[in-house]
């Protein structure tokens, strides 16, 4: 704090020392007159971000620490009045340093759910609100942008960084994004939407390149990004490690200046994800205005504005919008951050979020809610240790504290069994005693399970009510995960069969909690059990809400964001994951086209686990009275429907509007989400009507030939359902005559041949 007031102090003296020399002054002049006051090395060092959370000036080796933790910083100039921007992390709460040099003071941030959890709230509010609790922190913290949210699509389940996205729907990714970012910006701090785009695969990510359809790009992988640019003007943007068709994406003038910036009305400024990319001119030409972090560019760049490889007017392009984006900072409005966010406040957040995003999979003969239960026997190593969060690398939170799934149950005033407890914790002490990972803190996350035996089970049964059965997993950026950590191991089977196999003969019932991040199997042992929660890593106070959940403090209502299947190698994806040669990936086929999650699942009817926008409630909804605003569509449609509790309980519902239009032109998936929203707190015999309305551009496809958004005429269903699969209402509107909806540029072709999947091979 007090080195950078001090930096502060000294910038406002410098620009005011500066200022009388009469040098334009950033937030007094015009841009163009500040732009023109740079030198070139002033600009070539300006385009060229910091690493880490130092300031060092070249020159003279002054450091400074703005925010310690922060991932990097811009480069300032204080004799034009050119603050330093800090940039953190990241996408589930901001991720700086709790500890400071000489400092007793602990710097904690709240730990949000994933936005794999937040998704399954499928609650745009309640994201905005998580948004704008984030947000304040970075504020507060005397940061400037927080490098989130992270949106890539979720192509596969075993992408390493699934649980800092969102969903393998682009309509429910664009909404609630648009949403994060509405509520972070709301405190006046920015957000970096990333990776832009396609960084769907972590193995080889900074070389890999993604051979996407222009159809698949623009109707799946761009459309999160577009609708919200378009919903939200994020700050910045971020583009992502990989090449895209052949070039990096932070090297793509079609990508960022065609796309983003003239079809897509983008005005913020984009960055490069950390080391991202490999030419420096081509960087700033693409209009990837800020290169982080760097150090060589510097030189590249002046030695090319020397040589004129790169027009000293392109660069001016790319500092105005840095300028533009500066001047928007708390850092440059001076604002007297207060390092001390109402952190009490955010947990009740994030507390609300963690609730609305747990998902019940599976409740045979009422199992849950509990009734009469007191005592409850925990197994699973994940039970005892800390309740996982979220994943690992640039996403996690330094919080204070989580607790673990078993001291929520003794908070909640259950008892759990001491010689499990006992049992469990030693094998959780020598797991981390004997971990060789740098990390210890992950040490039990990433260890097999406990091998239990049948005696060792059977010890309790008789003292306990209920068995619990926690199943965990974890993951991070850098690498994707295994098949082998998409199935279940042998122990973990094993313990979930003799489990249910022991408390079953007695009488007594079985629950799974899926404390993980991402798509797991679950059809070869769910038989096995009476419930399931899927808990996902949903923050610092995941381990409480779950437990709510099992008592019937709160309903569950979250829904799948994205298919569960039934195997791995049911997974559209599952032969050309990650890419090719597999010993050392160079190119990624997207084959599977635009048949992604459900739209492959439903339209190839291939059975899943559970189905994409699937999830239980402990009370009942009816569907009825859907209504059109016409049967002809000519530039939008409404539809309502109402729902109502039949239940006994409260609870929410989350509605789900699929199109299944025409297949005559082009062919299209069965079904495609194009609407969604949720009740509020329904009470038993509560209704509500909920309404959605439908464009012509939700409506249309993108061809590739004509590079247009099209929607073709005929008939089109409006399914409303309770999942992807359990459609519950229906009705039809005709589309008299094709429209035309958007031209686009003929841009990203992919640059290698691929085989993708068509109906015509069904
Ligand atoms: C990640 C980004 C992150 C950046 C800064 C990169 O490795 O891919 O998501 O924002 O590091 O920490």
């Amino acid at each position: 704090m007090k080195k950078t007031i001090s930096l502060l102090c000294t910038g406002i003296l410098m620009s005011s020392l500066f200022a009388q020399n009469n040098l334009p002054q950033l937030g007094k002049d015009n841009i163009n007159k500040i732009v023109a006051a740079m030198t070139l090395e002033e600009k070539a060092r300006l385009v060229v971000g910091i690493g880490g959370d130092t300031w060092k000036n070249p020159a003279s080796g002054e450091k400074t620490v703005l925010v310690p933790g922060a991932a990097g910083c811009t480069y300032k100039i204080s004799r034009l009045g050119i603050t330093p921007a800090v940039l953190p992390d990241g996408p589930a709460g901001l991720r700086i340093n709790p500890n400071r040099e000489g400092d007793s003071k602990k710097y904690y941030c709240t730990a949000f759910p994933t936005a794999t959890a937040l998704a399954s709230t499928w609650n745009a509010s309640l994201v905005e609100e998580v948004g704008k609790a984030m947000g304040n922190e970075v504020l507060e913290y005397g940061a400037d942008v927080l490098l989130s949210p992270a949106i890539n699509l979720q192509r596969n389940p075993l992408c390493g960084r699934n649980f800092e996205y969102y969903s393998e729907d682009p309509l429910l990714i664009g909404k609630l994004s648009a949403a994060m970012i509405n509520g972070i910006q709301s405190n006046g701090v920015g957000t970096s939407l990333k990776h832009f785009v396609a960084n769907n695969i972590e193995t080889n990510r900074r070389t890999v390149n993604e051979v996407i359809s222009q159809r698949a790009l623009r109707e799946l992988y761009l459309r999160g990004f577009e609708i919200a640019v378009k919903e939200a003007q994020p700050w910045t943007i971020m583009s992502s490690y990989n090449r895209l068709n052949g070039s990096y994406t932070s090297q793509n003038y079609d990508l960022i200046t065609t796309v983003l910036r003239k079809e897509w009305n983008f005005k913020g400024m984009v960055m490069t994800d950390w080391d991202g990319g490999d030419d420096a001119v081509a960087q700033m030409k693409a209009g990837n205005d800020l290169i982080m972090p760097g150090n060589r560019q510097v030189k590249e760049l002046l030695t090319a504005l020397k040589s004129k490889t790169i027009d000293e007017k392109t660069l001016d392009e790319n500092i105005a919008r840095i300028l533009d984006f500066i001047i928007k900072t708390p850092h440059f409005k001076q604002y007297n951050f207060s390092n001390n966010p109402d952190l009490k406040a955010h947990t009740q957040v994030a507390a609300k979020a963690a609730e609305e995003a747990m998902i019940l999979l599976k409740n045979d003969n009422k199992t849950l809610p509990f009734a009469k239960i007191k005592k409850v026997a925990l197994f699973g190593k994940n039970s005892y240790s800390a309740f996982i969060t979220g994943g690992t690398g640039s996403g996690e939170v330094n919080f204070e504290k989580s607790i673990s799934i078993a001291e929520a149950f003794q908070n909640a005033g259950f008892t759990i069994t001491a010689d499990l407890q006992k049992t469990y914790q030693r094998f959780i002490d020598t797991v981390v005693a004997n971990s060789k990972q740098k990390n210890k803190k992950f040490a039990v996350d990433f260890h097999g399970e406990m091998p239990t035996d049948e005696n060792f089970i059977k010890a309790d049964v008789k003292n306990n009510d209920i068995a619990v059965v926690t199943i965990a997993r974890n993951a991070g950026e850098g690498s994707d995960r295994k098949v082998a950590d998409f199935s279940l191991s042998d122990t973990e089977k094993d313990l979930i069969k003799q489990v249910s196999k022991i408390y079953h003969e007695a009488g007594k019932k079985v629950i799974v909690v899926l404390n993980i991040g991402g798509v797991i199997a679950t059809a070869d042992w769910r038989d096995d059990v009476d419930a399931i929660v899927l808990a996902w890593q949903t923050g610092m106070e995941g381990a409480n809400a779950l437990v709510k959940i099992l008592k019937g403090d709160v309903n569950p209502s979250g829904k799948l964001a994205q298919s569960f299947p039934l195997t791995y190698a049911d997974v559209p994806s599952a032969n050309n994951f990650p890419g090719e040669p597999k010993e050392n990936i160079v190119n990624a086929y997207y084959n599977e086209g635009i048949y992604v999650g459900y739209r492959y699942y439903e339209t190839f009817k291939k059975p899943t686990a559970y189905e994409f926008g699937y999830g239980l409630s402990y009370t009942v909804f009816q569907y009825s009275d859907i209504k059109l605003s016409s049967s002809t569509f000519s530039d939008k449609i409404t539809v309502s429907v109402n729902v109502k509790n039949t239940g006994k309980i409260a609870g929410k519902e989350t509605v789900q509007l699929y199109i299944a239009a025409p297949q005559t032109e082009i062919e299209k998936p069965v079904e495609e989400l194009k609407g969604f929203a949720k009740t509020k707190l329904l009470q038993p015999n509560e209704s509500e009507q909920l309404t959605f309305t439908l464009d012509a551009k939700l409506l249309a496809s993108y061809w590739s030939g004509t590079s247009a958004w099209i929607t073709d005429k005929g008939e089109y269903e409006v399914l409303i359902g309770a999942s992807s699969k359990d459609i519950r209402q229906k009705a039809s509107f005709q589309v008299p005559e094709t429209i035309t909806v958007e031209k686009t540029n003929p841009v990203l072709y992919q640059n290698r041949l691929l085989k993708e999947l068509s109906q015509r091979d069904k």
